[in-house]
Parts: structure tokens; C-alpha cells; sequence
């Protein structure tokens, strides 16, 4: 397979024996072990996998930067056990409470100003004020939080800029050598990275990524839910929110009626006529979520089938539900490199 390309990665060092922990008691505490070392652990969470470390422990956290070739001004999302553990870490107004009490454990994360005496490094905020935190739902996410009892930081487990993974098998492929090990727990349901809520001064929450759970049903549960996704590349403000982002190493070509010659195809629904070899369904049905957990795989197969290189033409995809989250990670994917 041809290289991605990724200016970050020359700069990685392999230095790591990197294990494959099983779905087990043994593979959670043999996990834990190596959390308690400072060491990186990647592990299923409903979304995609994460890439944890101690959160309380600068030198752990900044591993992950390097691991990831992840820039130091993008901020990392800290995970807890439960609700009532990360409800403490942070100063939420009620409608984050609220948010919090109803889709904590799930594929939400909330941002606001970080306590005082949360313990977490600041590392993980990147010099911002407010701490991203999100309670995930997979059982073996839970268990390992559980087990380790306390915070663990955790980025997507990808290369910086890279497609996230929603297998242990993705993990591997990129971070082998880079982080002590991968907790196994097959692949990942939702398969897109959880929703971003943050609030504005007066209280009011505002989307700062869609994701796992759409936004229609967050405004039913909270009321106005303001946009304020940022999409340029100089955009400190709101990290990580850069326009080329989930990139494969192939050119993608959205909301296209059929493919080009010479072009893989990324169908959604009844395909066109006529397919062509290297071809894919996100969902033939036209399911969202079945569309949605297959997103990232599909586009790894593809640019793998391609070599890297070439054009994946993707079929137009509705913006409602679980599709307004399908659509940015298209647009992202699309976007001109950097
Ligand atoms: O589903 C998910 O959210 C997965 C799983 C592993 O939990 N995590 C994930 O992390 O997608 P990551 O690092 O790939 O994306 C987190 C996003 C980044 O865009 C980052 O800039 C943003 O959250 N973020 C983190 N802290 C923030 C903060 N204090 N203010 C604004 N954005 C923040
Ligand atoms: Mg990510």
C-alpha cells in the first residue's frame, strides 16, 4: 500500500512492542497496567476507538501528542465512568446538566470551563480554559474505566488528520510501534466520534461538531441549540475543527450521481447503473446509522483498493438525523490538504 500522505508521521519514533489485549478480566487489567505506567492504551468506545492515557498525568497525556502527530493546540476529550464523575470535572450551566443526566453514557461530549480542582493535566486542554468531557457507553470502555478508576484522555486512536478507527485491526494498522496496545472489542456501533455541545455565556448550548447523537434530538431534549461549527484552517478558536480533516490518502468527490471512469464509487441507497470494480455501500437500504457505522471502514477499503491515490466519487447523502454528522466528515474528507 502506498504511503499516506502525512507530514507528521516521518517525525513519529517506532519504539514500542504494541499488544493486543483481549475483550476479557485479563486483557482489561494487563490494559490497566500500562495506564498506570503512563503508558497509551487504545480501546472501543460506541463512537470510534480512543487513544486513552492517565488524564491526571502530564507526561502520559503528552505521549498521545506524539503518538498522533496531533498539534499541541488541539485539545483532547476526557473520559469518565460515570455521569457524576464528569459533571465534577467541569462547570456546566443546567442545560449542560440536563444534557449531561440524559445522554451521559452515550456519544455526546460536553465543553465548559474546567474546575479547579478537577486534577486533570493541563496538557489535555491545550492552553483553553474549558475541558471537553463525554461518559461513553461500550461496555468494555465502561469496564476499563472502571478498573482503572480514574480519567483517561482519549483523542480518536488515528494518526492526526486521519481517518478515525472503528476496529482494533485500524488501530493496529497506524500505531503499531507508537502506543503499548490496543484493548480488542471488535468494531464500534455508532462509527462516527460523538457530538460536541458547548455553551455560550448566556447557557445556551452550541454545536460545536455533529456527530452520534443528532442534533434534532439533543434541541427536542434542551431547546435551541445554536451552529457554530468553524471550518477554516486558521482557526485556533475551535481546535481541531480543521477543514481537511478524516482524509483518506484518494481525492473524494461528493454528492456525485455516478462514477467517472477510472473513478471507486461510495453508494448510499440504489446504486446507478453501472458499477464499477472497486465499489462500495454505505448502506443499500438507505439506513443512516447502518450508513454511519460503516463510513470510515469503507473509506479505508477504498483508498486501500486504490492504493492511496485516485478518486472515490460518493453518492449524495440526505442531511437529516445521523446524516448532517455523515456529511461534515465527507466535507472534511474532502477538503484540499494542507
Ligand atoms: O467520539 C469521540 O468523541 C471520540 C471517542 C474516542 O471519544 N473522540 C474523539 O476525539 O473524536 P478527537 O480528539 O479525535 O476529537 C475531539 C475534538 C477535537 O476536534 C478537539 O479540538 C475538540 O474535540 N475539543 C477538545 N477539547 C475542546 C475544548 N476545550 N474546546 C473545544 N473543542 C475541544
Ligand atoms: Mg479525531
Amino acid at each position: 500500500m502506498a504511503q499516506v500522505r502525512h507530514p507528521m508521521r516521518q517525525r513519529v519514533v517506532k519504539d514500542r512492542n504494541t499488544i493486543r489485549f483481549s475483550n476479557s478480566d485479563r486483557g482489561i487489567r494487563a490494559a490497566v497496567s500500562f495506564l498506570r505506567k503512563s503508558g497509551l492504551v487504545a480501546f472501543p468506545t460506541e463512537t470510534v476507538y480512543g487513544l486513552g492515557a492517565d488524564a491526571r498525568d502530564e507526561r502520559a497525556v503528552a505521549g498521545i501528542y506524539r503518538a498522533k502527530g496531533r498539534p499541541a493546540y488541539n485539545p483532547l476529550i476526557v473520559h469518565t465512568a460515570d455521569a457524576q464523575a464528569g459533571i465534577r470535572l467541569i462547570d456546566l450551566p443546567d442545560a449542560g446538566v440536563k444534557a449531561a443526566e440524559m445522554f451521559w453514557p452515550g456519544p455526546l461530549t460536553l465543553v465548559a470551563p474546567v474546575r479547579m480542582d478537577s486534577g486533570i493535566a493541563e496538557v489535555c486542554r491545550a492552553g483553553a480554559p474549558t475541558l471537553a468531557v463525554r461518559v461513553p457507553a461500550h461496555p468494555l470502555a465502561r469496564a476499563l474505566l472502571q478498573a482503572f478508576s480514574g480519567p483517561l484522555a482519549a483523542p480518536s486512536a488515528n494518526m492526526s488528520g486521519h481517518v478515525s478507527p472503528t476496529t482494533a485491526d485500524h488501530v493496529m494498522e497506524e500505531l503499531t510501534g507508537r502506543i503499548d496496545g490496543v484493548l480488542d472489542g471488535g468494531s464500534c456501533d455508532v462509527g462516527l466520534e460523538s457530538t460536541i455541545l458547548g455553551f455560550d455565556p448566556d447557557g445556551t448550548p452550541r454545536l460545536l461538531r455533529p456527530g452520534g447523537v443528532p442534533v434534532e434530538i439533543l434541541e427536542a431534549a434542551l431547546g435551541t441549540i445554536r451552529s457554530g461549527i468553524v471550518t477554516e484552517d486558521a482557526a485556533p478558536t475551535a481546535p481541531g475543527q480543521l477543514s481537511s480533516h478524516y482524509a483518506p490518502g484518494a481525492v473524494v468527490r461528493l454528492n456525485a450521481d455516478k462514477p467517472a471512469a477510472g473513478e471507486a464509487w461510495l453508494g448510499f441507497g440504489a446504486g446507478p447503473e453501472i458499477y464499477p470494480t472497486v465499489a462500495l455501500n454505505l448502506s443499500a437500504s438507505g439506513d443512516l446509522g447502518e450508513a454511519a457505522k460503516n463510513l470510515f471502514a469503507c473509506l479505508r477499503q477504498l483508498d486501500e483498493w486504490m492504493d492511496g491515490s485516485g478518486t472515490i466519487a460518493i453518492a449524495p447523502i440526505p442531511c437529516t438525523g445521523l446524516g448532517q454528522a455523515i456529511n461534515d466528515r465527507l466535507r472534511r474528507a474532502a477538503a484540499p490538504r494542507s
